[in-house]
C-alpha cells in the first residue's frame, strides 16, 4: 500500500488524517516512539467565505519562559577571557548534584530559576546554566558511531530543499544526530524512515531521540513531533517491503552508500534529491562507480565540504588589563620632495583612521565531511540498456 494514501488534491482542504506509518505501508516492524503527540498548536478551522482559508483560532502562539524543571536538559559552562574553559550537558533531577573539577551545584538549587543564570560552585567558580540548542544537544549525546555534523546537516537540509511535511528516508540512523534535524525540518506533517543495520547503533539512535524529545516537553510544555520510524534494517533488504512508498529526499551517512542506490533509486521522487555524507575523497569515486555500473538516472550536481572558522574578535587589553595602543611611526618629511610632501599632506588621514579590508583567504581549514547532492532525472529515450550486473 501506499504511504501516502490519504493524502488530499491540492483543490480539497478538508483535515489530512496522521499519515499510516511507513513501516505499516512497507510491513516491516518499526519502534514505537515513546511520546505520542497529544496536541497540536493551532486549532484550525475552515472560513465559510473562504473555504480554502485555514485560519489559526489563536492569532498566535503565546510563548514564556518555562524555568528550570527536573526532567530538563542543563548545559553547563565556564566562560573566562571570551574563553570556554568547560562544558558539560545533564538531566536535572530533585535531589542530584552538577560535579565537576570546578566544583559542585546542587540540582535543588538550579530547579526554578531561568536558564541563562549564573551559579556559583561550591568552589567559587561562575558556571553559566542554560538549556542546549539541538546543536549543542547533537555535538554532546552519547555517540555510538560519529555523527554528522550539525554544520553540515544544516547544508544538507538546504541541498535536499526538505520541508514542513515532507518524507525522508535516512541511512543511517548511526548516533541519531542527523535524524533529530530532519525530525524538526519535516514538523508533525512530515514522517522520517531512519534505517540502522547494527542493534546497538539503532539502540542509540533511538536512545538519544527519545532523550531529546523528552527534555523538550519538559522545556517547552509541548511535544516534539513523533515523525521518526526507527527501523533495524540492512537498506539492502527493505527493497521488497518498500515498494510502494516514495520520498521527498534521501540522505544517505554510511560507509558504501553506493550499496544503497539501486534500493533508494526507486524510491525517491523524480527530481528528488539525495545527499549523501562521506569522509574520504574515496568513497566518493567508489559511490560514482557505483551510479556508473548501475546506470542509475542520477545527476551529481556537487561534491563539496561546509567550513567554519571561529574568530576571536576582542578589545586588546594587556595581562594587567591596559589597553594596547596602537603605534604611529615617525617618518622624516624633510628628506622629501616639495610634490610628495604635498601629496601626502592632501591625502593625509590621521594614523588607525584608514579602512582597510581584514579577512581570511579562501583556504581549507579542518575537515568533517564532504557533502554529494546527487539528483534522481528522468533518462532521455532510448533508455540505456541494463546490462551491467545491477
Ligand atoms: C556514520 S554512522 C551515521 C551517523 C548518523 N548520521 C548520525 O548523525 O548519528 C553510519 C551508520 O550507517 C550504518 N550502516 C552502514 N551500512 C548500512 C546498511 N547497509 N544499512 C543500514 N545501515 C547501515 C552503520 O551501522 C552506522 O551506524
Amino acid at each position: 500500500m501506499d504511504a501516502r494514501q490519504g493524502e488530499q488534491s491540492h483543490e480539497d482542504c478538508s483535515p489530512r488524517p496522521f499519515p499510516q506509518t511507513f513501516a505499516s505501508a512497507a510491513g516491516i516492524a518499526a519502534e514505537p516512539p515513546s511520546l505520542q503527540n497529544k496536541d497540536s498548536t493551532f486549532n484550525t478551522v475552515v472560513s465559510r467565505s473562504h473555504p480554502c482559508a485555514i485560519q489559526p483560532t489563536r492569532s498566535a502562539r503565546i510563548k514564556r519562559e518555562v524555568p528550570f524543571k527536573p526532567g530538563d536538559l542543563v548545559l553547563a559552562e565556564l566562560w573566562r577571557k571570551q574563553t570556554l574553559e568547560f562544558r558539560k550537558m545533564f538531566s536535572l533531577t530533585a535531589t542530584g548534584k552538577a560535579l565537576s573539577n570546578w566544583g559542585m551545584v546542587l540540582h535543588r538549587d538550579i530547579v526554578g530559576k531561568f536558564p541563562g543564570q549564573i551559579f556559583k560552585t561550591s568552589t567559587n567558580f561562575k558556571l553559566l546554566m542554560r538549556r542546549p540548542s539541538l546543536e549543542e544537544y547533537a555535538m554532546l549525546m552519547k555517540r555510538g558511531p560519529n555523527i554528522t555534523y550539525p554544520k553540515d546537516v544544516n547544508t544538507l537540509l538546504m541541498v535536499m530543499d526538505i520541508n514542513e511535511g515532507d518524507y525522508v528516508l535516512e541511512c543511517g540512523s548511526g548516533s541519531g544526530g542527523m535524524t533529530l534535524f530532519l525530525s524538526r525540518a519535516v514538523g508533525s506533517e512530515g514522517r522520517v524512515l531512519s534505517l540502522e543495520v547494527r542493534d546497538d547503533h539503532h539502540c542509540r539512535a533511538l536512545k538519544n531521540y527519545q532523550r531529546w524529545c523528552a527534555a523538550w516537553a519538559v522545556a517547552h510544555e509541548e511535544e516534539w513531533p513523533q515523525n521518526v520510524e526507527f527501523i533495524k534494517k540492512d537498506i539492502t533488504a527493505v527493497a521488497e517491503d518498500m515498494k510502494a512508498v516514495t520520498f521527498d529526499a534521501v540522505a544517505l551517512d554510511m560507509i558504501n552508500p553506493q550499496v544503497a542506490l539501486p534500493v533508494m533509486h526507486p524510491l525517491l521522487k523524480q527530481g528528488g534529491v539525495c545527499a549523501v555524507y562521506l569522509a574520504n575523497m574515496t568513497q566518493i569515486i567508489d559511490l560514482l562507480e557505483g551510479i556508473r555500473r548501475c546506470q542509475l538516472s542520477l545527476l551529481c550536481e556537487r561534491v563539496f565540504e561546509v567550513m567554519h572558522r571561529d574568530w576571536i574578535v576582542a578589545p586588546a587589553l594587556r595581562k594587567d588589563g591596559s589597553i594596547v595602543q596602537r603605534v604611529e611611526p615617525q617618518h622624516n618629511r624633510s628628506e622629501e620632495s616639495p610634490d610628495q610632501r604635498r601629496r601626502l599632506m592632501d591625502d593625509e588621514m590621521p594614523f588607525g583612521t584608514m579602512p582597510y579590508i581584514a579577512r581570511p583567504r579562501h583556504g581549507l581549514s579542518s575537515h568533517t565531511g564532504f557533502l554529494v547532492k546527487l539528483r534522481k532525472i528522468k533518462p532521455a529515450h532510448p533508455e540505456p540498456t541494463s546490462d551491467n550486473g545491477c
